[in-house]
C-alpha cells in the first residue's frame, strides 16, 4: 500500500516535475549530462493544459511523496555521509537536520552539487530580497525618479519598474548585475555546469572577509546556508501576508 501511493506520487511528481521545468533525469546517468539536461529543461508550455492547475495539484503529489518515502526504511546507503559531507546537516539530536524525505541526495548523488549551488543561490537572493522588503520603507537613495517615488512599494514595484517596452525599465539594470554574477559563473563551470562539484558549488571565489581556519570557514558556511534558509521562508512569508491582508509595507500587519 505505502510502495503503491509511493509510486503514485513519484509518478505525479514527475508530471510535475516536467510541467515546471526541473527536470530530474535517470540516476545513474554521468554528470556533465545530466547538469546540461537540467540546464535545457524547458517548460511544455504548448500541452493546452492550465500549467498553474498542474503545478498545485504536482505541488500536493511531491508532499505526498515525501510523506510516502519518509514510512519506507532507509536503506543501507546510509553508511555514506549525508548529501555528500555538505554543511548544514549537522546539530540535533540524533542528526536529526538530516532533512531529505525525498531521498533526492540518496537518489541523485551526481545532483546534489546541484541542489546544494540553487539552495545558496535563492538563499542569497532572499537575504537580499528580505533587506529589499524593508529597507525602502526608512531610507531611499538621494537620486531623483523611482527611488523617491513613494507609491512604489513591495507589490507595486515591479510593474512600475518595467516596461513598458522591452528593455525599458530600471528592473533590467538588475538583470544586468545578474547576468553579470551568472556569466561568472559560467566562466567558472563550463556552460554545461560541468565543473560544478561538492566542493565549489556555491563558491564564487570571493574571500576578502572569508575565516583563515577550515573550522571558521565551515561556520561560516552553515551560518549562510541557515540565514539564507530563514530568509527564503521569510521573504514567500511577508510577501503572502503583503498581498493577503493588503499591506504593503514593514512589518505587513494590520
Ligand atoms: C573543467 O574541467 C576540465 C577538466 O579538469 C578542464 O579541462 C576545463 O578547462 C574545466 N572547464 C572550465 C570552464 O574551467
Amino acid at each position: 500500500m505505502t510502495e503503491r501511493l509511493g509510486a503514485m506520487a513519484i509518478a505525479a511528481a514527475g508530471a510535475y516535475a516536467m510541467t515546471s521545468g526541473f527536470v530530474v533525469s535517470q540516476p545513474a546517468g554521468h554528470q556533465p549530462t545530466e547538469m546540461a539536461r537540467l540546464r535545457g529543461a524547458q517548460p511544455s508550455s504548448s500541452t493546452g493544459f492550465s500549467s498553474t492547475m498542474l503545478n498545485l495539484a504536482g505541488a500536493g503529489a511531491v508532499a505526498a511523496a515525501g510523506m510516502a518515502v519518509c514510512q519506507r526504511k532507509r536503506t543501507a546507503l546510509r553508511a555514506e555521509k549525508f548529501a555528500g559531507g555538505l554543511v548544514g546537516s549537522a546539530g540535533g539530536f540524533g542528526n536529526q537536520y538530516e532533512f531529505d524525505p525525498c531521498g533526492f541526495a540518496e537518489s541523485y548523488p551526481a545532483l546534489v552539487p546541484w541542489f546544494r549551488e540553487a539552495e545558496l543561490k535563492h538563499g542569497r537572493v532572499a537575504m537580499l530580497a528580505f533587506l529589499g522588503l524593508i529597507v525602502p520603507d526608512v531610507y531611499r537613495l538621494p537620486i531623483d525618479g523611482p527611488c523617491q517615488d513613494t507609491s512604489i512599494d513591495v507589490i507595486a514595484a515591479h510593474n512600475k519598474l518595467i516596461g513598458p517596452g522591452l528593455g525599458e525599465g530600471q528592473m533590467w539594470n538588475m538583470m544586468v548585475v545578474v547576468g553579470a554574477i551568472e556569466s561568472v559563473r559560467f566562466k567558472q563551470l563550463g556552460l554545461d555546469f560541468g565543473n560544478l562539484t561538492l566542493e565549489n558549488a556555491g563558491d564564487l571565489g570571493l574571500r576578502a572577509l572569508a575565516p583563515k581556519s577550515d573550522k571558521g570557514m565551515e561556520l561560516m558556511k552553515t551560518s549562510e546556508l541557515k540565514n539564507g534558509r530563514l530568509a527564503m521562508l521569510a521573504v514567500g512569508g511577508c510577501l503572502t501576508q503583503a498581498v493577503a491582508l493588503d499591506v504593503h509595507h514593514f512589518p505587513f500587519t494590520k
